[in-house]
């Protein structure tokens, strides 16, 4: 089949490229789905298990994308639950070869079923942004009706999930980011927004949840921010600051096959809207993930059609 590999760690996306790969085979509990499209974010590059297996041994050449939508095609010994034909979407194994490439091995509690009525590359836009939003608004943050949530990056992958479902929940929502992408933030739902290179972040006063991609000086300039019994949500790595009152948690996206469901069920109904940049083919993929100028939205990449 064809994937794309990575081998040099020090080369980031610049060292993807195209090449032929052997057929997954489905392992206990696996399926093998076709994949249609792909999602892809760009830090997995500087993640360990884009290059060790849990054992710490080499994996390369590893195939990335840990975010995809598809049929199954192939159920492994004792998989329960999915079926062949089945079109399906969620979140892959991050110590697993990925999903850009034209099939992936991947266990079956991983995946949701994906309604027929939704596109592939939708579905495959959802995974990591939607289950990132959902889990650190409601699992890390205990996000309470009625509170206040910063939002960094609102108009971003995750940060536009964010931004959406903390409104749906009935939270106050101020979202951040950069001059460019104030009007999307708001289009979001954002009922402000502090553009990060000009307005003063302290001006926001205080707020229940910090949901931060950002990190660096941002995250440690949000800290001071949060209200007493509050929390900082990190997605970034462990928060160098915390509240001098309330909690810091990082974490790292869970698959979640009923909260894909939610998920899924908001997009279908229109609650939830993703944010989709480029669409690029396999076969152009590595240019389309080393791009030359600003890209917002996430790259989805079709194997089939
Ligand atoms: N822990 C986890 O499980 C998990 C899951 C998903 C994502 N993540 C991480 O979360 C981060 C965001 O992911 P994403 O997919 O949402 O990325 P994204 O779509 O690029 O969104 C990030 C947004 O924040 C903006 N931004 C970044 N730095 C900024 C700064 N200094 N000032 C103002 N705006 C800034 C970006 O603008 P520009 O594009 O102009 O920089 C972009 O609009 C990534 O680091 C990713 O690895 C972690």
């Amino acid at each position: 089949m064809k994937a794309i590999v990575v081998t040099d760690e020090a080369a980031g996306t610049a060292g993807m490229r195209l090449a032929e790969r052997p057929d997954p085979e489905p392992a206990l509990n696996d399926v093998v789905v076709q994949v249609h499209a792909s999602g892809f974010v760009p830090t997995e590059l500087a993640w360990p298990s884009t290059w060790t297996d849990r054992l710490g041994r080499d994996r390369t050449p590893s195939i990335p994308g840990h975010e995809l939508a598809g049929v199954v095609t192939a159920l492994g010994y004792g998989t329960t639950g999915l079926s062949v034909g089945q079109r399906v979407f969620g979140l892959t194994d991050w110590t697993r070869d990925g999903t850009l490439a034209e099939y992936v091995a991947v266990e079956a509690r991983n995946l949701a079923p994906l309604p027929g009525d939704v596109d592939f590359i939708v579905g495959a836009s959802l995974p990591i942004s939607g289950l990132t939003a959902w889990q650190g608004l409601f699992e890390h943050g205990r996000l309470q009706t009625g509170q206040s949530v910063l939002v960094h990056g609102a108009a971003g992958a995750v940060g536009s999930m964010v931004t959406q479902l903390a409104r749906e929940f009935g939270a106050y929502v101020i979202g951040t980011g950069r001059a460019a992408d104030r009007q999307k933030a708001l289009d979001f739902g954002a009922q402000e927004f502090v553009d990060l290179e000009n307005d003063a972040l302290e001006a926001v006063g205080g707020v229940d949840l910090v949901f931060d991609v950002i990190g660096g000086v941002i995250g440690k300039r949000s800290a001071g921010l949060i209200r007493a019994g509050g929390v900082l949500v990190s997605v970034v790595g462990p928060p160098e600051v915390r509240p001098a009152d309330g909690l810091a948690i990082d974490f790292v996206v869970m698959p979640d096959r009923a909260q894909l469901g939610e998920i899924v069920r908001r997009v279908r109904d229109g609650r939830l809207r993703t944010h989709i940049g480029t669409v690029a083919d396999l076969d152009d993929a590595v240019s389309a993930l080393n791009p030359t100028e600003r890209i917002t939205g996430k790259t989805i990449i079709r194997a089939h059609s």
